[in-house]
């Protein structure tokens, strides 16, 4: 069965990427990753990418209505030839056309537990809340934010000296495990679906 092509954009450190490279590169996995994509031409997961032979593209959304930029880094994932665009910590929020014209294609990755916390600060106010459970969400993108179907979760314990920092790093942690198997699972059904 011929590998999954995934385009990853990236907005920082990229550290769910490079988890998503890394289990591409073990055996059996059913995606390739063909091009690493950023709105920040200095994110550091763009030189981790070449550092490993990946192809990267960056076009910073400054001074692009919303629509351009996505169109932007639409035609980047097109010219590699991917099936999936895989958002790794892409904080940008999407316009309806873009997301419209990848649905069912287009991954996300979100640190808390939806439908708890969508947006913003999802560690801060897990803590607030007093919730004994922060955790990641794996979820197809829909044009509402950190909305769409959930593919896969997974809790983290929140311990009573947290802050949103070292909660944030635990649920990274976390997150390194679930994205890769998410996604595979999720191509892997997909490709069974469409034989
Ligand atoms: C991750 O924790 C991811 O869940 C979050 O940003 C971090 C990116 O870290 N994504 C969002 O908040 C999306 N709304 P990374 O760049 O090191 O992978």
């Amino acid at each position: 069965m011929p590998k999954a092509k995934v385009a990853i954009f990236i907005s920082g450190s990229g550290t769910n990427m490079a988890a998503l490279l890394y289990a591409s590169r073990l055996p059996d996995c059913p995606y390739e990753v063909v091009l690493v994509a950023s709105n920040r031409p200095g994110a550091d997961g763009l030189s981790l990418a070449r550092a490993e032979g990946i192809a990267t593209f960056a076009h910073s959304h400054k001074g692009l209505e919303r629509a351009d930029h996505d169109a932007v880094m639409e035609r980047a994932a097109q010219d590699a030839d991917a099936d999936y665009i895989v958002l790794a910590g892409y904080m940008r929020i999407l316009s309806e056309e873009f997301v419209s014209r990848w649905t069912g294609n287009i991954i996300n990755i979100h640190p808390s537990l939806l439908p708890k916390y969508k947006g913003l600060n999802t560690h801060a106010r897990a803590i607030e809340a007093g919730d004994r459970h922060g955790g990641a969400t794996v979820h197809l993108v829909t044009p509402e934010l950190d909305s769409g179907a959930i593919l896969e979760q997974v809790k983290v314990t929140i311990l009573p000296e947290d802050t949103p920092d070292t909660l944030a790093e635990r649920v990274k942690l976390a997150e390194y495990q679930l994205y890769p198997r998410a996604l595979a699972s999720y191509v892997a059904r997909a490709a069974r679906v469409t034989a």
